[in-house]
């Protein structure tokens, strides 16, 4: 059996994909349905989807969606939060600084500032290069879902051992791995990445895989009110949660209606979690692309093939 998709919310949905404003599908969601909410909002920038706005307004445009986002939220999920800077003269203005108030103010409570590090983009001449953005994970309460052994990474020292005590000999690490920590080093979606459409501003796979594992389980809703190019739903459906998502630009969505109608035939293709950023003093340290494979049927068979992009 295929995926079921609907244009209206509908509790027996797999996805639910509205083109339109994230107020209309938000209309529709029973509160306390959600239990994790993870999207990348306009940043004011005057991408070609959003209108520049002064700082004020696009405030009170985000509080009124992170408003609806608490009220269809779960008492123990979360609200992810992926933004980087609004520039304004060449001066910038950090979006997790000034959003954290709006949170914080509906009760939130701040579990990490996520610092998300990626290799390329700009090259600036009167300031740094800007090589970071960043996740705010808020949850509802203090009873949370955080399945930490899904999203483990491999130990430094897999081998290494207690040399005293009454834990002598026994291994000092996790055998699951390490907690993965609050910097997570994630090629971003440039023009060679696997996952690259025609969308401006994508995030990858695998960030919104982590935050999927960690903060929801098998059967879940998960929401982005800017859905984009269907990013999170990707990363959603592979997991087997459901994924619910809007967005303005009827371009995005068919863009996400195509990647996901690609994944259900197995032939989408991301870039692996486990694949290592790319060292040209080790090129061969690599990981192929792989395709999407999702929970919900029969897929057609397609042998691997590598591609060196990150
Ligand atoms: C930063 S992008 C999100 C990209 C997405 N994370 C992805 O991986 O493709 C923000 C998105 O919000 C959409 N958008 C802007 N205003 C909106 C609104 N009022 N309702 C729904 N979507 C909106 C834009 O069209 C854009 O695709």
């Amino acid at each position: 059996m295929g995926l079921r998709i609907t244009e209206r919310y509908d509790p027996e949905a797999d996805l639910v994909l509205v083109e339109g404003d994230w107020s209309e599908l938000l209309s529709q969601v029973p509160d306390e349905s959600v239990r994790l909410v993870v999207t990348s909002p306009p940043y004011n920038l005057g991408k070609p989807y959003e209108t520049r706005l002064d700082m004020d307004e696009y405030l009170a445009q985000q509080h009124r969606v992170i408003l609806e986002c608490v009220r269809v939220l779960a008492p123990n999920g979360s609200i992810c939060w992926q933004v980087g800077n609004y520039v304004r003269n060449g001066e910038i203005v950090p979006l997790d600084i000034v959003l954290y108030p709006l949170f914080a103010d509906l009760g939130l409570h701040l579990r990490n500032r996520i610092v998300w590090h990626f290799g390329h983009g700009l090259h600036n001449t009167r300031r740094f290069s800007g090589r970071y953005e960043v996740v705010l994970w808020f949850t509802k309460t203090d009873e949370y879902i955080f399945n930490l052994d899904a999203v483990r990474v491999p130990q430094k020292y897999p081998t290494k051992r207690h040399f005293k005590g009454p834990k002598k000999g026994q291994l000092s690490g996790n055998p699951l791995g390490k907690n993965p920590g609050d910097v997570w080093i994630i090629p971003n979606v440039k023009a060679n990445h696997v996952e690259k459409t025609a969308h401006p501003c994508q995030f990858p796979v695998e960030l919104i895989e982590r935050l999927v594992l960690a903060l929801s389980d098998e059967g879940d809703w998960v929401l982005d009110p800017f859905i984009g190019s269907g990013t999170t739903a990707i990363a959603a459906l592979m997991h087997g949660r459901k994924a619910m998502g809007a967005d303005i630009v009827p371009e995005y969505i068919a863009i996400a209606r195509e990647r996901i109608r690609l994944a259900e035939k197995g032939r989408l293709r991301i870039r692996p979690m486990e694949r290592p950023v790319y060292d040209p003093n080790n090129p061969k340290a690599t990981v192929p692309p792989k395709y999407v494979h999702l929970p919900h049927g029969a897929q057609d068979k397609l042998p691997l093939f590598g591609e060196d992009s990150e």
